[in-house]
């Protein structure tokens, strides 16, 4: 038998085999940022709106765009941040057995971005996946993640959050509701199966309001449009994103505040128990109104909204990213991701590292 065919079989022996870990642990961390800035002063040149406008509504100054010329896909993307995220773990690429992709922007119907992303970094025959659930991908694939290693499916798993969401942005001033807020990236994490019980995740939460659809799709056709929709007021292009703004704002600032209390609620912790509360990044002030709530310190709700905005699936990874990078990240603390967004959706993934 070759070499990679053996390989092929210890890791399938480990999908089959049972012996499942006890826990799980973030063990490396990497992202992909795309090469193109897009500043507030540059779409004031192209939309009517102005950089203290954007500031104040959202706290963005610039996000990055993708762009195909300069190789920058989904997968492309999702395959950089991967291999730094194994480079980060001190691991190779075939350690992996399982690869999820959070994403709502595969380059493809089909392959999902996972066959994709799995071949390119070579990670050969691995079980691999998309996950879609748009800005709450990434909370909802570590979930997915914890639970596939302590059930005996996984041990090495690669988790991407990639989007490159700038494809779908209408940037005439059709838009500009939408134009201002979004950004292109990827991240991912290593998550490998621990002995130790009390490492990883500790509560989550998954909700998903589907009646509220209309507040955020992309239509594709006419007929996907909602049949109450009121186009005199929305002129919506086809395959660009639609959002009622006014709308996810009052969603995400209640549900924000709920979804903390309620997976603080699971185990029993108090808000300041928590060293680091990983958010997604949709609007400064919906960051801020949950701080407030809480009355926690700004060093425990990580913002870098101002340099990416809104990132979709990436946007959790690229905070975590960051407070790893800055040596603020150690075994034993308490790190609650949280995201929301399409659907509706929104999620909690509290673990100890
Ligand atoms: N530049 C300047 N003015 C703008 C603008 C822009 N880019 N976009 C809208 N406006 C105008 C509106 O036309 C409106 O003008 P009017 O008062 O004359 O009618 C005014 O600004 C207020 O618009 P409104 O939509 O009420 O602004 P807002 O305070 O709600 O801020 C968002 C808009 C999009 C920043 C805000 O609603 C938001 O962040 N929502 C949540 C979005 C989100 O999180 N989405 C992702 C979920 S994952």
């Amino acid at each position: 038998m070759s070499e990679q065919d053996q390989s092929h079989v210890d890791r399938a022996a480990v999908q089959t085999a049972g012996g499942s870990c006890v826990g799980a642990t973030i063990v490396g961390s990497g992202v992909a940022i795309p090469q193109t800035v897009l500043t507030n002063a540059d779409l004031e040149k192209i939309i009517d709106t102005s950089d203290d406008w954007i500031r104040k509504r959202t706290g963005i100054t610039q996000r990055r765009v993708a762009k195909r010329e300069l190789g920058e896909t989904t997968a492309s993307l999702g395959t950089k941040a991967l291999q730094a995220a194994l480079d980060d773990a001190g691991m190779v690429p075939t350690d992996l057995d399982q690869l999820v992709v959070a994403t709502i922007t595969p380059d493809m119907p089909t392959p999902s971005a996972a066959c994709q992303i799995a071949s390119d970094i070579g990670a050969g025959n691995i079980g691999a996946f998309d996950l879609g659930a748009a800005c709450s991908g990434f909370v909802f694939a570590l979930n997915t993640v914890d639970a596939l290693i302590r059930s005996g499916v996984a041990k090495n798993v690669g988790v991407v959050g990639a989007d490159i969401i700038t494809r779908h942005i209408d940037y005439s001033n059709r838009g500009r509701g939408t134009s201002i807020l979004f950004g292109d990236a990827a991240g991912a994490f290593i998550v490998k199966g621990s002995d130790d019980p009390s490492r990883g995740v500790l509560a989550r939460s998954m909700h998903t309001d589907g009646g509220r659809w209309p507040d955020l799709f992309i239509p594709r056709v006419d007929e996907d449009f909602p049949s109450d929709f009121d186009h005199e007021a929305n002129a919506v292009e086809l395959d660009c994103l639609h959002m009622n703004g006014r709308a996810v704002f009052k969603f995400a600032v209640s549900t924000f505040g709920d979804l903390i209390q309620e997976t603080l609620d699971k185990v029993g912790l108090r808000p300041e128990d928590v060293d680091h509360y990983v958010c997604h990044q949709s609007n400064k002030r919906i960051l801020d109104a949950a701080r407030d709530r809480f009355g926690l310190p700004e060093e425990k709700v990580r913002v870098n909204i101002d340099r990416y905005g809104n990132t979709v699936a990436a946007s959790v990874c690229l905070c975590f990213n960051e407070l790893k990078t800055e040596g603020r990240i150690e075994p034993g603390q308490l790190v609650m991701f949280l995201g929301f967004g399409a659907g509706l959706t929104w999620g909690s993934s509290l673990w100890r590292l």
